[in-house]
């Protein structure tokens, strides 16, 4: 694993934007695996900004979205589908027939499989970019007995619904049940990119990034992977000084 320091959540956001405008520099028609939360953001505001600038150009790019809640429709605020068009797909070239957002609405099982079925087509996926749950979920893969490897309907621990409870007006409108891509579609990604900032992260960061490999904190996966980058800030990465 290679780990990028940064000073702060505008360098993490710069570096992080510099590895997926990379990727689409060097192949136009890659598949990026994207991420919500408040980790990447910034990251899609530097994507944002290089293509006003004329250096990126999405036309050609496909990208496949981690997770989205069960029972949020695409044009709910709270959806992640919401999320992606406002941070970043209403601001780029990107043809939306080509994004991908597990749709909430659907049948858990139905949908969980078409979604494979869509990862498969696109022939896998070239970056993704991940956030890191408190608990080290990665999607919502939630803490487990086993790594869940397909997309499956997953219901949220306390944990998640109490971090995420920040965006909704009350805890009680937190979905308490999403959909999300598996490990072995994340694992199969050619390269992964995770986004991780403030020290109420650095705790996660040290016990996944250098604890034991285990379900029970999944995004240990990644220290198996043979090319995943940690960008963080210093913050983010307080507790892995002097390890
Ligand atoms: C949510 C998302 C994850 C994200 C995590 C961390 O639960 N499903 O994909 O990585 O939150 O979010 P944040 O970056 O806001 O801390």
């Amino acid at each position: 694993m290679k780990f990028v320091e940064c000073r702060d959540y505008e360098e993490m956001s710069r570096r992080a934007a510099h590895l997926i405008a990379a990727c689409v520099l060097m192949d136009p028609d890659c598949v990026l695996g994207l991420a919500t939360g408040s980790s990447p953001i910034g990251t899609y505001d530097t994507l944002i900004e290089w293509y006003e600038r004329g250096d990126l150009d999405f036309s050609k790019v496909k990208t496949v979205n981690l997770d989205e809640y069960q029972g949020l429709s695409g044009d709910n605020p709270q959806s992640y589908r919401y999320f992606m068009n406002t941070h970043l797909f209403d601001h780029v070239n990107i043809d939306k027939n080509n994004t991908n957002v597990p749709d909430g609405r659907a049948d858990a099982q139905a949908e969980c499989a078409r979604y494979d079925r869509v990862i498969e087509a696109l022939g896998g996926i070239n970056l993704q970019l991940l956030g890191l749950g408190h608990n080290g979920h990665i999607g919502f893969n939630e803490p487990a007995e086993v790594f869940p490897k397909d997309t499956h309907c997953v219901a949220l621990t306390q944990s998640t619904i109490d971090a995420n409870s920040r965006l909704f007006d009350n805890i009680d409108e937190v979905p308490r049940f999403a959909y999300t891509m598996g490990i072995r579609s994340i694992m199969a990604a050619k390269k992964i990119v995770v986004v991780v900032s403030g020290e109420d992260k650095s705790e996660i960061v040290r016990t996944a990034f250098t604890g034991p490999v285990t379900p029970q904190v999944p995004a240990s996966i990644l220290q198996m992977h043979p090319d995943v980058t940690i960008v963080g800030d210093r913050a983010a990465f307080s507790l892995l000084r002097g390890n």
